[in-house]
């Protein structure tokens, strides 16, 4: 059809191992039309021979003639340019997705700013002075926020070296004043064929204390601590109301419609020794939308969601916070110590036995820490009009999830 050829062609970048297969299986769907005319991801991962987890469902979309990936080190200056070019006599590339950044806590500062903000802001440049239409950022939750609720216009912290990190990302994306940026900070992330995440760990770790028959005890006291999530679907399809979004209205308009000052929250010295990132002083204005469903989901309400599935409790410790996080700090083997066994237990009886996957019930520094991340989301619904495709993260949810993971064999089927 005719149609086809006003169907806008976009650039994923990274995210192989969060979001981007999503948004990719959105574009283009196994079945259905897709919604794009070319749909190229890049990314630094090899997938002949897959070398991060890609679920039984990519593989057969990258098939599709529509979509070609590309292995690439988007450190490298010249490579971003090179990957920004159009195949031979089509136009530039309509929009891009920036699912870029690296999502492991553990890493140092000097690797956070060449990983997370330097490959942003290439793109960013490279995106506007090729005047795409649309340049949509996916910022992960790395902030503690009030457990009221940070608005839009509020200003939450940056948690750890990651959060600063990721955060002043946004700052210098925003700083770029003609690219018509989009910026959805997300909750936490899950669904099927997503493994990354608190999420996936605590639907592992609840399946193993499910198959022992004892309760999963939560480090955290009930109180009120959020942790509000999103699915991944969603994360796909706001991200496409968004660049639909943006693409019809201008960076300029856009701002007017929803952007917000980023405050600085970085170190003085280092910024001023790296002229690539905005002064201390400037706040530069962008669009941005919290993304999360509409369970408020907490702590309590997630533990007792999967637990539950898995046919038990979710119990609490009685120990102080600051004993908790001392026995955090020197003793993360021995509090992974029972449910990581049984998680080998359930692989090696399950039937068949699963040898290898890329699931695990190891709880890292960061998982077992206390967060809270409230992100109230009127704000994507009303300017947007972006409807919920998952508003509630609920057993149905969970079982889509295992499900999908039983029939791929990832997970221990046991009878
Ligand atoms: C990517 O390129 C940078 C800069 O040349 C280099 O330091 C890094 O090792 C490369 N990474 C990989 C995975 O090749």
């Amino acid at each position: 059809m005719a149609d086809s050829q006003k169907k806008p062609s976009v650039l994923i970048f990274g995210g192989l191992n969060t979001c981007s297969r999503a948004l990719a299986a959105l574009l283009v769907p196994l079945d259905g039309e897709p919604l794009v005319s070319l749909l190229r991801i890049v990314d630094k991962y090899s997938v002949h021979p897959a070398t991060t987890y890609l679920g039984s469902e990519f593989p057969k979309i990258l098939e599709k003639p529509e979509v070609e990936y590309k292995q690439a080190n988007l450190t490298v200056g010249t490579t971003i340019a090179s990957v920004f070019d159009p195949p031979e006599g089509q136009g530039e590339f309509d929009y891009v997705y920036d699912f870029t950044g690296e999502i492991r806590t553990d890493r140092t500062e000097v690797i956070q700013y060449s990983t997370t903000y330097c490959i942003a802001r290439m793109l960013g440049l490279e995106a506007a002075k090729r005047k795409v239409k649309a340049f949509v950022r996916i910022q992960q939750p790395f902030y503690e926020t009030s457990s009221k609720g940070s608005l839009e216009t509020d200003d939450p912290k940056p948690a750890g070296a990651v959060g600063i990190w990721w955060h002043e990302t946004l700052r210098g994306l925003a700083a770029i004043e003609d690219l018509n940026l989009v910026i959805l900070r997300v909750g936490f992330v899950y669904g099927p064929y997503t493994s990354h995440g608190i999420i996936a760990t605590g639907i592992n770790v609840a399946s193993v204390y499910g198959y022992m028959k004892k309760p999963m005890k939560s480090m955290w006291s009930p109180g009120k601590n959020p942790n509000n999530t999103i699915h991944v679907d969603d994360v796909a399809g706001a991200a496409w109301a968004s660049s639909q979004w943006i693409s019809g209205l201008g960076r300029k308009a856009a701002n007017e419609a929803a952007g917000v000052p980023i405050p600085f929250h970085n170190d003085k010295t280092f910024v001023k020794e790296h002229p690539d990132i905005p002064a201390h002083n400037t706040k530069p204005v962008a669009p941005l939308f919290n993304l999360v469903d509409d369970s408020n989901s907490t702590l309590l309400s997630v533990g007792e969601v999967v637990t539950s599935f898995f046919g038990t409790n979710f119990e609490f410790f009685n120990m102080v916070e600051n004993a908790m996080l001392k026995w955090i700090d020197h003793d993360i083997e021995e509090i992974n110590e029972q449910h990581v066994s049984g998680w080998t237990e359930m692989l090696m009886k399950a039937n068949p036995p699963i040898s290898k996957t890329p699931l695990t019930a190891y709880m890292d520094k960061y998982t077992l820490e206390k967060h809270v991340i409230a992100f109230p989301n009127n704000k994507i619904k009303q300017v947007i009009g972006y409807q919920l495709k998952h508003p509630e993260f609920n057993h149905a949810a969970v079982k889509d999830i295992v499900d999908k993971w039983k029939e791929e064999g990832s997970w221990p089927v046991i009878n």
